[in-house]
C-alpha cells in the first residue's frame, strides 16, 4: 500500500498519457496535456518557499542567455562539438570568469549542454536563440517590455490608481519619459525601435497563428460579388502585411481569386518600410484608425491584435469608426486571444501578453468583456472560430441588428 496515492495517482495518469504520445509523430495536444500532468505534479512537490525562489530562476536566465546572445558567445560556440570557456573567452575577447558564471546558469536550465567539466555545446535550445523566427519578438520583450515590468511596483505607488486605464499614462509612456503620449506614438520617436517592432511582428506565428480558425477559402461561396466595386478585404492596421499575405496565400491555393480589391492599412512610416515587390496585388493605404474608415462596404474588414493594445475607450472609437464603413453584410473579423473565465491549460501566452498590454496600456478580454464592447460599438459577435493550437481566435462579428 502506498503512503503517497495521491503523487503515486499523479504519475499513473502521466504514465497512462506518456503510453499514447508518439514521439516520431508529435501531436500537440497529447504534447501539452503531457507538460500540463507534469508541471501540476512537480508544484505538489515543490516547498512554497522552492516555488518562490524558483522565479528568480526564470530572471537570471533571461538575463544570462541575453547577455551570451549580446556578446556574441552563443554565435561563436561550435554548431557541431564543444568548446572549454576559456576558449570562448578568447575569440570574443571576454572575461573567462565571467561568461563561465553566465554559461552556468543557462547550462543548468538546460539551454546549453554542459558536455564536461568547463566544457559547452549547443542544445536545439540555444540554436532558437540564433536561427528561431521568433527571436525578433524575445528581444522586443527583452528590451522594451521586461525593464518596465520591473517598475511595475514603482509605477504604482507613484500613480493614482486610475492612470494606468489611460494609454498616455502607461507604465511604458512613464519609464520612457514620455507621459503624455501612446506606445505607438513613442515608438514613432525612435525609427530604430519602430523597425524592431514591426519586424517582431511578422514573428510570432507558432504561438498566435493567423490560419487555421476562420475559413477564408470558403469565402467565394459567402460573400455577395454581384458589385465588383466593393473591396473584398481590408487589413486594419496589418502592419509590414504578415496577416493579409497568409490569408492571400491560402486563397490563392484553394483557387480562390478575383474576389475584389485588397487593401493593407496602417501609419504611414510603417506602409514606406514595405516596397511594392512585398506586397504584391495589395493595395496600401496610410490611416489613422481614430479617424473615419476610408473604405466603405468592404466585404470583409481584418483587424488582428489590434483590440488588445488599447482600453475599451480607444477600443471602442476604432470598432465604431469601422463599423460607421460596414454595409448590412460586412463582416469584421477580429484576431486576438481570450481570456479564458478560469486560468487553464498549460500555454500561458495569454497572460504574459496581458502583463505585456497592461506595460503599453492594453488589455487582453474575456469572451463577456468582448461582447459588451462589441456591443458598445453598434456590433454583434456572431461566432468565435478557435485555433486548437493554443489561446488565439478570429471573432466573426456583424453590425448589430
Ligand atoms: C500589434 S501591431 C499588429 C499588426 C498586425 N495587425 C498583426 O496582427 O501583426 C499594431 C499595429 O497598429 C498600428 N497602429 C498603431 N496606431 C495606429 C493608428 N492610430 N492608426 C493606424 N494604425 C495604427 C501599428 O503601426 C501596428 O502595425
Amino acid at each position: 500500500m502506498s503512503s503517497n496515492p495521491d503523487i503515486v495517482g499523479d504519475i499513473e495518469a502521466l504514465l497512462a498519457t506518456a503510453k499514447s504520445y508518439d514521439v516520431k509523430n508529435p501531436d500537440r495536444a497529447t504534447r501539452l496535456d503531457l507538460i500540463e500532468k507534469l508541471e501540476a505534479l512537480h508544484h505538489k512537490l515543490d516547498t512554497p518557499a522552492e516555488a518562490m525562489f524558483r522565479q528568480l530562476t526564470n530572471y537570471s536566465e533571461t538575463a544570462a542567455v541575453t547577455t551570451l546572445l549580446r556578446m556574441g558567445a552563443l554565435e561563436k560556440m561550435p554548431r557541431d562539438g564543444a568548446i572549454t570557456a576559456k576558449e570562448l573567452a578568447l575569440s570574443i575577447d571576454a572575461n573567462e570568469e565571467v561568461l563561465t558564471r553566465l554559461m552556468r546558469i543557462i547550462s543548468a536550465t538546460g539551454i546549453i549542454e554542459s558536455a564536461g567539466e568547463d566544457l559547452y555545446a549547443h542544445t536545439p535550445f540555444s540554436l532558437a536563440y540564433l536561427e528561431g523566427s521568433e527571436v525578433d519578438f524575445y528581444e522586443l520583450c527583452v528590451d522594451e517590455i521586461s525593464p518596465v515590468a520591473h517598475k511595475i511596483p514603482e509605477y504604482v505607488a507613484t500613480h493614482e490608481p486610475n492612470s494606468i486605464i489611460d494609454p498616455k499614462r502607461s507604465p511604458y509612456s512613464w519609464a520612457n519619459n514620455k507621459e503624455g503620449k501612446s506606445f505607438y506614438e513613442v515608438l514613432l520617436d525612435f525609427p530604430d525601435r519602430l523597425a524592431r517592432f514591426n519586424r517582431a511582428m511578422t514573428t510570432q506565428e507558432a504561438a498566435l497563428p493567423v490560419l487555421g480558425m476562420f475559413p477564408f477559402s470558403s469565402l467565394a461561396t459567402s460573400v455577395d460579388l454581384s458589385d465588383p466595386e466593393r473591396v473584398f478585404l481590408v487589413d486594419v492596421a496589418g502592419g509590414r502585411g504578415q496577416s493579409l499575405l497568409q490569408i492571400k496565400k491560402e486563397m490563392d491555393e484553394a483557387g480562390v481569386v478575383g474576389l475584389g480589391k485588397l487593401i493593407l492599412q496602417d501609419r504611414k512610416p510603417v506602409l514606406d518600410a514595405i516596397s511594392a515587390e512585398q506586397l504584391p496585388n495589395v493595395e496600401k493605404m496610410a490611416i489613422d484608425f481614430f479617424t473615419p474608415q476610408p473604405v466603405k462596404n468592404a466585404h470583409i474588414y481584418y483587424l488582428r491584435r489590434i483590440m488588445h493594445n488599447w482600453q475599451d475607450t480607444e477600443a471602442r472609437t476604432i470598432l465604431k469608426n469601422i463599423a460607421d464603413a460596414m454595409a448590412s453584410d460586412s463582416r469584421l473579423l477580429i484576431g486576438e486571444m481570450i481570456v479564458p473565465s478560469q486560468p487553464e491549460g498549460v500555454d500561458r501566452t495569454v497572460y504574459w501578453m496581458d502583463l505585456c498590454m497592461l506595460i503599453i496600456g492594453g488589455k487582453e478580454r474575456s469572451e463577456k468583456e468582448f461582447t459588451i464592447l462589441l456591443s458598445s460599438a453598434g456590433l454583434e459577435l456572431v461566432k468565435i472560430w478557435r485555433s486548437k493550437i493554443g489561446p488565439q481566435t478570429v471573432i466573426e462579428c456583424r453590425l448589430r441588428q
